[in-house]
């Protein structure tokens, strides 16, 4: 039997000031963008401010500005682009290569960003949103990577105007769609948008089933990056699934912007088998999250352990979309918080409520946190980010976890053997290491070994060496020395993630 963790013991994880200090680059490494597509894309610098940003490698027609937010019109031919990055200030220096890869293929890493959903519902509105990407760029989170701020269901007005293109909500949206995307750009952020594959959205709002091509040049003239494509009364078949969501990916590439395709149709038709090949770039593993820790079908652990299943799918452009995060939401979203029963689920109970969510413990959602970014997911918020907790944003603004979900070889995590009751996962990284996680899930403190040659024995396309290794905790940010093995001891539903180079 484990100890019981002291109550008060938080997750020890670095707070991490994405404003001060020497700089830092935390764009992701790689980036897809459509040929002769608008570009915009941040490069994401933290560090004591002022900064200054130069770039070498730059295609004609794109630029640096002020803020370090590379922009302009990708090339019209394809190919790669070795853009040398570097932002200085007055403590230092930090330099690196971004890959510009002008193609078909978006989200080269797992899009990071935040999504209305899970805290509002059907409460979205432009002041939500721009409210929501200026806290973005306060809190630092736009210059540790997240790009996308997503108007999820509800954004509708009652119909389609009458040449059937779609209209905004007047009331919520008062100008309309085109203003937001452009306040969000200007500040170096992407907006993504929400439709459903059918007549109506899973809020009763109208689909784009029919409109495909309407509604894909409607998003493309306001300024859209992202469509949330969600399956709401469309029929079973996965034959059909992959057809609505074909004909919605063609429309997209017929426009001239690069609109991320994310598919959503809970992971009921195996979309890690058809949607890559449709133009979608994310695809949901399961039905919607909920605000608990719980292995019920809603629960994080659930969804985690479903997603590690497909791990073998997830690689750059094609990511297995757990759903977003629950951090900072502690039970009062909602759609996914208090006393919500999850709507698949409501009809059979005629109404009635049984499930409460009260939210994520601090170390349950410490482990969301690792899972989530082991599994090489898209990393969508879904809080108020301006009411953020210190620990909230300690747990959003991690660089070196973040560096783990956006390593460039886009690896998901597997599974390794480990005694009941915990999860040992391996990710391998780009440059020869691999993050390697351990996730007690059990209530009681424990302790459990982590050898490293175990890692190498499974394979995993982790390269043997002479059996030593670095070891770096990246929650805590700092070196723990050479190892060939360490004992994690963790509070119950805590996690630990460690990254490992060869010695
Ligand atoms: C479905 C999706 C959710 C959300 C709602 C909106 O349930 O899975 O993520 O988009 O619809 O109605």
């Amino acid at each position: 039997m484990g100890r019981r963790a002291p109550i008060d013991a938080p997750p020890r994880v670095a707070r991490f000031d994405p404003f001060a200090g020497a700089p830092r680059l935390n764009s992701a490494r790689r980036v897809g963008i459509r040929p002769g597509t608008e570009l915009i894309h941040p490069l994401a610098a933290t560090g004591a401010r002022p900064l200054r940003f130069h770039v070498d490698g730059l295609p004609e027609g794109i630029a640096v500005d002020e803020e370090g937010t590379l922009r302009g019109r990708a090339p019209a031919a394809a190919g790669t682009h070795l853009l040398e990055v570097t932002a200085t200030n007055e403590l230092g220096e930090a330099s690196a290569t971004v890959e510009l890869v002008v193609g078909e293929q978006l989200c080269l890493t797992p899009p990071l960003g935040w999504n209305s959903w899970n805290l509002y519902g059907p409460d979205v509105g432009a002041e939500l949103i721009v409210r929501t990407a200026e806290a973005m760029v306060a809190t630092g989170l736009r210059d540790l990577g997240y790009q996308y701020v997503n108007i999820d269901d509800h954004w509708h007005a009652e119909r389609r105007a009458p040449d059937g293109s779609p209209l905004a909500n007047a009331r919520t949206f008062p100008d309309g769609i085109a203003p937001v995307a452009a306040r969000v750009h200007e500040l170096g952020l992407k907006l993504g948008i929400y439709s459903d594959a059918a007549h109506l959205t899973c809020g009763n709002c109208y689909g784009g089933y029919g409109y495909e091509r309407t509604d894909a040049a409607t998003y493309a003239a306001w300024g859209v990056d992202l469509l949330k494509y969600d399956y709401c009364y469309a029929p079973a078949s996965a034959a059909e699934a992959e057809a609505r969501y074909g004909a919605m990916g063609r429309a997209l590439r017929e426009t001239d912007r690069s609109i991320v395709l994310s598919v959503c149709e809970w992971g009921f038709r195996s979309p890690w088998r058809w949607a890559p090949a449709i133009g979608g770039s994310t695809w949901r593993t399961t039905p919607d999250i909920y605000d608990t820790f719980s292995w019920s079908p809603f629960g994080v652990r659930h969804i985690a352990w479903r997603t590690l299943r497909q791990a073998d799918h997830a690689g750059p452009g094609r990511w297995n979309d757990p759903d977003m995060l629950l951090v900072g939401n502690h039970g009062r979203g909602r759609s996914s918080g208090v006393l919500r029963t999850p709507n698949q689920l409501r009809a059979p109970l005629r109404g009635r409520r049984l499930w409460r969510f009260r939210g994520l413990t601090d170390h349950q959602a410490h482990s969301h946190v690792t899972l989530w970014a082991m599994l090489a997911a898209p990393l969508l918020a879904s809080h108020d980010l301006g009411a953020s907790s210190e620990l909230d944003l300690a747990l959003l603004a991690n660089p070196e976890v973040l560096a783990v979900d956006q390593d460039p070889l886009g690896a998901s995590a597997r599974r390794l053997p480990a005694p009941r009751g915990w999860w040992h996962l391996v990710k391998p990284l780009r440059d020869g290491g691999f993050a390697l996680s351990a996730t007690n899930l059990r209530r009681g403190e424990r302790t459990s070994t982590l050898r490293l040659a175990d890692v190498v024995a499974a394979g995993h396309s982790v390269t043997p060496t002479s059996g030593r290794w670095t070891v770096r905790d990246a929650w805590a940010m700092h070196d723990l020395g050479e190892l060939d093995q360490l004992d994690v001891e963790l509070p119950g539903h805590g996690s630990a993630l460690l990254v490992c180079h060869p010695a």
